[in-house]
């Protein structure tokens, strides 16, 4: 049975994201949506165990998803499952080094382990979980950004209309 792991802060799961999943749950027979830390971001929004709620409720449409969290590396989860590839997104060239960087890494660290990358579709390929964040802050329409069960969610935790402050 093939198995990706798609990784990521998922700050929250955006679009973009969701489409990542839903192509490569088109690809693999399993996927399993990893909400691992980043240590480069700081005052995340959610808390992990909300943001693994908020996905399981936005991929419970799909029959060969699931969604899991780690603490540890990436590179160590992926030996619980045998020949998982990682696939990510990738967006614009902005991506790419830090995506690159990654890979070497958990390569150098779990030499069987492979990352494929799916490119973004064309229309978010400017949607980020930050951008979203901001964009609540202010009260902002998110129905062209976020998936419809999680909107509400970040409406509240942004205090919509205080403009984030
Ligand atoms: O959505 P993000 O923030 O770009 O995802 C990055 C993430 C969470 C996949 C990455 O930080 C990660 O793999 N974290 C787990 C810890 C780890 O393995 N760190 C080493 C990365 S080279």
């Amino acid at each position: 049975m093939s198995t990706a792991i798609c990784p990521g802060s998922f700050d929250p799961v955006t679009l973009g994201h969701l489409n990542i999943i839903r192509r490569t749950s088109r690809i693999f027979d399993k996927v399993v949506v990893l909400v691992a830390y980043n240590a480069a971001k700081q005052r995340p929004m959610f808390t992990i165990e909300e943001r693994v709620e908020m996905i399981s409720r936005v991929v419970a449409r799909f029959r060969n998803v699931e969604v899991d969290t780690y603490d540890g590396l990436l590179a160590e989860y992926a030996k619980r499952y045998k020949d998982a590839i990682i696939v990510k997104g990738l967006r614009a060239s902005t991506d790419f080094e830090n995506e690159f960087r990654m890979a070497q890494i958990n390569k150098t660290i779990n030499p069987a382990l492979e990352t494929m990358f799916l490119t973004s579709s064309e229309k978010y390929t400017f949607l980020s979980s930050s951008v979203v964040r901001e964009l609540a802050g202010y009260g902002a329409d998110l129905s062209e950004f976020l998936p419809r069960e999680i909107i509400k969610d970040v409406l509240a935790r942004a205090g919509a209309g205080a403009g984030g402050r």
